[in-house]
Formats: structure tokens, C-alpha cells, sequence
């Protein structure tokens, strides 16, 4: 009993030390440092009860082996009681964690009236068969094909729609996914952390040329978005 609490109250501290620790290095936007840390919060739950669920099933098949006469176990009642509990306190861990991410406006949730980092860049992406038509309504509305140029540390938000079939704009490195829909805009936003040009395509099945829906998504200074902006709108005026 003591070895097995000793072993229990480790796992405990290695959970807590790993919890308390930062979650992950740098992450190229907000919505992709929400989401893979909370991977690694739910990775931290996750390995101890792995470790301890089979090293019970080992030691008891490995104990037990030759075990002619094996005797009902009786009821402990402690025992009962305290895996209630700690499985109750793990499931609201979870949920406290998952819900968090969740209701942040850089994943699922509403975006706030106050936004402190700045005002949006808007991004229109109107899907079809089979590629991506990329504007700005806010800024001229002129259209960059398959490319979208964003400053890094203002935040983003893509108003994604679709002409004709259900497709799905997806951008795995900057945590982006969501519905292409048609008839109606569903949006998405972000906050772009890193410089640099992220792969972008098409997640949802829509015939015979879904694997050539790619877009790219390029991240660069804000100096730098200025002059592009500058760039495309006197181009668009001509
Ligand atoms: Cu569009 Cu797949």
C-alpha cells in the first residue's frame, strides 16, 4: 500500500510539475499556441493514467499467473470513493481546459467587442470548384487569387463562403479550419505570430480536383503588408 501511494503520489507531482510548465515553444499564431496547448495539458492527463491503467494490467496478469484458486475481492470502500473523485476532478480539469480554448475568440468563440491587439485585417475566401478566390472588402476589394498576404500581431479574420458545393478552408500550422459553405459566411480569426508562408487547402471532399484547392497564407510585417496593400489597391484603381 505504501509503494502503491508512493508510485500514485509521483505520478501526481510529474502531472502538476508538467501542467504548471509552458505548454509549448512559440507557435506561428494565438489560435495555434491555444490549440496545441491545450494538447499538451490534455497529453499531461493522458500519459499518467496510461502508464498507471497498464501497469495494473501488468503487474495483476503478471502476479496473478498461477493463481488456482482465486479468492472474490471485497468491497473497499475508500477505494471506491477515492476513484469517484479522482476521476471527477480529472473530467473537470478536462473540461474547464477544453471549454476555455474553446469560447476563445481565436478558435470558436465570439469575437470580443474590445480588441485589444488592433482593428482586423478582413480576409474574404470564397471557395469553388476548384480553387479560391481571396479579397479584401475593407480595403478596396480587390482579389489575390489563391494568395493572402497578412501583417504579423494584428488581428485576422476570414470570412470564408463558397460559390457552389460544401469545401473547407484549412490552414493546419496557424490552427485555422472551418466550413465553406454556400449561401452563408462563417468566419474565423486569428492573430499571426511568426513571419512566414503557410500552406493552406481545401479539407472537405468536393470532386474530382479537391487536392488542388491550395492557398497560401503569407505573414509579414506590417510595414511590409502597408506597401503590398498600397501596391494592389493602386493596381485595382487602374
Ligand atoms: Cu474544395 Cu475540396
Amino acid at each position: 500500500m505504501r509503494k502503491t501511494r508512493l508510485a500514485l503520489g509521483s505520478l501526481l507531482a510529474a502531472v502538476v510539475v508538467g501542467l504548471s510548465a509552458d505548454p509549448v515553444a512559440a507557435q506561428p499564431s494565438a489560435s495555434a499556441e491555444l490549440i496545441n496547448g491545450l494538447n499538451v495539458k490534455l497529453l499531461w492527463i493522458a500519459i499518467p493514467i496510461t502508464l498507471l491503467v497498464e501497469g495494473i494490467l501488468i503487474y495483476t496478469v503478471v502476479k496473478f499467473r498461477n493463481n488456482d484458486d482465486p479468492s472474490p475481492t471485497k468491497e473497499n470502500r475508500r477505494l471506491e470513493i477515492t476513484w469517484t473523485i479522482a476521476t471527477a476532478v480529472i473530467l473537470l480539469f478536462v473540461g474547464v481546459a477544453s471549454y476555455g480554448v474553446l469560447a476563445d475568440q481565436n478558435v470558436a468563440g465570439p469575437p470580443q467587442a474590445e480588441d485589444a491587439s488592433g482593428e482586423p485585417v478582413v480576409v474574404h475566401a470564397e471557395a469553388f470548384q476548384w480553387g479560391w478566390e481571396m479579397s479584401y472588402p475593407e480595403a478596396g476589394n480587390f482579389s489575390t487569387g489563391t494568395e493572402i498576404v497578412v501583417p504579423k500581431d494584428r488581428p485576422v479574420v476570414f470570412e470564408i463562403t463558397s460559390r457552389d458545393v460544401i469545401h473547407g478552408f484549412h490552414a493546419p500550422q496557424l490552427g485555422l479550419k472551418q466550413d465553406a459553405l454556400p449561401n452563408q459566411v462563417n468566419t474565423i480569426r486569428t492573430v499571426p505570430y511568426e513571419e512566414g508562408t503557410y500552406q493552406g487547402y481545401c479539407s472537405e471532399y468536393c470532386g474530382v480536383s479537391h487536392s488542388q484547392m491550395y492557398f497560401t497564407i503569407e505573414v509579414v510585417s506590417q510595414e511590409e503588408y502597408q506597401g503590398w496593400l498600397d501596391e494592389q489597391q493602386s493596381a485595382s484603381e487602374e
